[in-house]
């Protein structure tokens, strides 16, 4: 039976319309620049945390599965700064679950950090608001502060660990939207996020990207705030070009394209020219996301499924906040 140090909660990955690359301080996650996200539906991490004092040490389960000695020790790091704050001590059993391919562009960390801290949290009776939940999960993973809330989202950069947090830019139900995302490979990347961003300052171009970046914001926001397809469609784009240039301009480079994604970009830029309304975005992965109306889903997805290379297509209405659940089992 579960005991009160027991609690569940449910996240949601996000895509980011305006990217997270590159930390000025990568070990409390201060970003180098302010970003926006989607929080997508469908996808989910369910995470289960028990506190038990008859434990010798954390045990992490992932999909059913001992978790390898690397991500056990960045989850005990985050579950450290809980119990230091809830002046606890004792090890944690943490089973995670996810519906969906980790380490393939869909930001698996983002939900994953978000339903650990909203479980750990309740499970050590904390009883925190959502800004510090967010500037909480941005310790775990810098995407997963965004995840905490639903809908359209901003992570404001801020200058310190407590100026830097999410905030809702618009509820889940303020834009019908939905991301298409295809699949053209289910392979963990070679290189994750976390080395990613400490690669991002030794590319020439990034400074270039940070100094335009709050009129990519502005642009983003005002375009979620207006639903104008066409303006989120040209900030986004652009924003996703400019996060793989200094990629692929960082030392050592960081190539996540490959042909397929050229071509599913090339595929989206001609059907919106032909007047279907989808723009793509790439994250730290070879796989597209692809976002419409919520109407248009279907006719997208069937799109991309006829193109060469693309394994599956997984779509994800806009989805809400992180949130506790009951236990199961
Ligand atoms: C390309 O949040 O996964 O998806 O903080 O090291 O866990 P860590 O990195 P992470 O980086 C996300 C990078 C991105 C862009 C984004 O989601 O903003």
């Amino acid at each position: 039976m579960p005991s009160s140090r027991t609690a569940s909660a449910l996240a949601h990955p996000n895509i980011a319309l305006i990217k997270y690359w590159g930390n000025r301080d990568d070990d409390l996650r201060l970003p180098a620049n302010g970003s926006i996200s989607m929080t997508l539906d469908a996808l989910e991490t369910r995470t289960t945390v028990s506190y038990d004092p008859a434990l010798k040490a954390d045990e992490l389960l992932l999909n059913g599965e001992t978790a390898p000695a690397g991500v056990l020790r960045r989850v005990q790091g985050h579950l450290d700064w809980i119990r230091s704050r809830a002046g606890l001590t004792s090890p944690a059993r943490v089973d995670s679950r996810s519906n969906f391919p980790s380490g393939a562009g869909i930001a698996s960390s983002a939900s994953a950090f978000a339903a650990l801290t909203v479980a750990a949290c309740a499970a050590a009776g904390l009883d925190l608001t959502l800004e510090e939940l967010s500037r909480l999960a941005r310790r775990g993973s810098g995407s997963a502060c965004r995840s905490i809330h639903g809908g359209f989202v901003e992570w404001h950069a801020g200058e310190d660990d407590a100026t830097s947090f999410a905030e809702l830019l618009a509820p889940s139900d303020h834009w019908e939207l939905a991301d298409v995302i295809a699949l053209v490979s289910h392979q963990p990347k070679l290189v994750g996020s976390t080395e990613g961003h400490i690669r991002a300052a030794s590319s020439p171009l990034q400074a270039g990207r940070l100094a335009d970046t709050p009129r990519r914001l502005r642009l983003c926001r005002k375009a979620v705030l207006a639903r104008d397809f066409a303006g989120l469609a040209n900030v986004a784009e652009l924003d996703s070009n400019m996060m793989h240039s200094v990629m692929i301009t960082s030392a050592p480079p960081l190539a996540y394209w490959s042909p397929e994604t050229l071509r599913l970009m090339h595929a989206v830029v001609d059907w919106r020219s032909e007047g279907l309304q989808v723009f793509y975005t790439v994250d730290a992965g070879p796989n597209v996301h692809c976002l419409c109306p919520a109407g248009d889903q279907a006719e997208v997805s069937a799109r991309l499924m006829d193109l060469p290379g693309v394994h599956q297509v997984v779509t994800a209405p806009v989805g809400g906040a992180a949130r506790l659940v009951p236990t199961v089992g």
